[in-house]
């Protein structure tokens, strides 16, 4: 695996005192909470490091440092050096190699072959797909019998990615499917898999190893069926079917790759997305979302105070550099930014802990400042198709009824490194209203005061 941190760096920025190794573990354990509770307290900014002094792992932090970060796309690398470790020369050996890892030409490339299953054109069809799937949900009944909020979202979600992103019937195989992806980057985080890496039948790796192996010749079949067949409006057909002006298409290696970055970017975050929306709602005394514009008024808000992707992904700074006056962060430092910070700066937002979806009344803050997918040319592929499907399943849903909280204690927790789910079952009813309001206590409170 390649070094994730060199703690012999040097930064000359402000941090918590402590030993670097140890700092570094507990930033990645939780990044939301050593963000908040450790480096912000700190200086404003430009750079904040994880351990005061040192270069391994740093923040940025301001709309300028935030700019540089997401639009210097040449000094600041997405990770691709060999963390999943896959063996080479095998037909799936690209199975963690997409959009979301590439850096420079193969980023341009990849992403430019996979905007048409984004385009304006095919989002009516995502929205008659995210019509669909709500009608068989447990919202769409309002029955008020008690349900896990999150795992329903999770099946709306996988529902609408099965059929929206593969054009396959969200049936128990396809399910299983899409669960066998996710768990096989969750894996890739054990440390049995990737501290032991020889490929034999009874390691852990071996095991890891066949996983992916049978992922890809599930992928490659589907491919290669959508090839044999007239273009439909799934996305997997129209990759399947997508030849730039010069010629170039992606191979079908290249597509299981992609979907396998896919699955794993979009269908997590936007089932939370959904969750924190709906608690906020549920948590917030008078507060309805009843015509489209306050709808988006309260996905924008829940989106800005209980963010599903509280810290960007990694990038590895490549050359010794200056961000915003700081000192040089040093080549090879692991840095980040965190919209989590930025939607909370009380210049832009007053009141930053507030659940308050009428600040957005003529509101329209910097790129830089609100940034719930990312900004420039790496922002999230999948924001229309999220922000859509976001929309018309809490639309719908609120058409019909008002959640109401079983469960109030709600710890906000870190999953796989990015995507923040309630700790433990988010139980509701759901009915017609008027729901009763109950006040809502745990860990997500440090983001959203009473
Ligand atoms: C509400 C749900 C979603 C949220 C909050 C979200 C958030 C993000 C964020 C913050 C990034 C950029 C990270 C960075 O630059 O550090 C990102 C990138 C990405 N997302 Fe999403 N995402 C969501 C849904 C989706 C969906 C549905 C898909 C696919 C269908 C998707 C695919 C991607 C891809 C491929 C990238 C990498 C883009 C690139 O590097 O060029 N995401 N997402």
């Amino acid at each position: 695996m390649a070094k994730m941190f060199d703690t012999s760096l040097r930064l000359d920025a402000p941090g918590p005192r402590g030993i670097p190794m140890v700092n570094n573990l507990r930033f990645l354990a939780h990044p939301a909470w050593y963000t908040l509770d450790r480096l912000a307290p700190l200086t404003p900014g430009p750079v904040l490091a994880a351990t005061g002094g040192n270069g391994s792992v740093a923040l940025v932090r301001g709309e300028e440092p935030v700019r540089r970060f997401f639009t210097d796309n040449d000094t600041f690398h997405r990770l691709s050096d060999g963390v999943f470790s896959v063996p080479q020369g095998r037909p799936w050996s690209k199975m963690f190699e997409a959009v979301i890892t590439f850096n420079g030409e193969r980023h341009g490339r990849s992403r430019r072959l996979l905007m048409p299953i984004m385009h304006k054109s095919v989002m009516e069809h995502y929205g008659e797909v995210f019509a669909g799937t709500f009608a068989r949900s447990r919202f769409a009944r309002a029955d008020g019998e008690p349900f896990d909020m999150a795992a329903e979202f999770l099946a709306i979600t996988r529902a609408n990615m099965l059929t929206g992103l593969l054009g396959l019937e969200a049936d128990a195989a396809n399910v299983e499917l899409v669960e066998q992806v996710v768990a096989l980057l969750q894996t890739t985080l054990n440390p049995a898999v990737f501290l032991f890496q020889v490929e034999r039948a009874w390691t852990p790796y071996g095991r890891w190893t066949s996983r992916v192996a049978g992922i890809y010749e599930r992928f490659a079949a589907l491919v290669e069926r959508r090839r044999a067949e007239e273009p439909a409006r799934d996305a997997l057909s129209i990759l399947c079917h997508t030849v730039d002006g010069e010629g170039d298409a992606l191979t079908t290696p290249e597509i299981a790759g992609e979907l396998h970055g896919l699955l794993a970017a979009g269908f997590e975050t936007t089932a939370m997305t959904m969750t924190w929306a709906m608690l906020a709602l549920a948590g917030t005394p008078d507060v309805r979302a009843d015509d489209d514009e306050t709808l988006d008024a309260v996905v924008k808000e829940s989106q800005r105070l209980i963010p599903t992707v509280p810290l960007s992904l990694p990038r590895r700074v490549t050359r010794d550099v200056e961000i915003g006056g700081s000192a040089p962060v040093p080549k090879g430092a692991l840095l980040f930014a965190s919209p989590m910070l930025e939607h909370l700066d009380p210049e832009v937002f007053p009141d930053p802990h507030v659940f308050l979806p009428s600040r957005w009344a003529g509101l329209r803050p910097s790129p830089y400042r609100f940034l719930p997918f990312g900004v420039g040319q790496r922002r999230c592929l999948g924001a229309a198709f999220a922000d859509l499907q976001v929309r018309t399943t809490l639309g719908l849903a609120l058409a019909r009824g008002e959640p109401e909280v079983v469960t109030p204690h709600v710890d906000y927790r870190i999953k796989s490194g990015a995507t923040a789910f309630p700790a433990k079952p988010l139980i509701i009813r759901f009915a017609r209203r008027p729901a009763r309001h109950t006040p809502i206590t745990g860990s997500v409170r440090k983001l959203w005061a009473a």
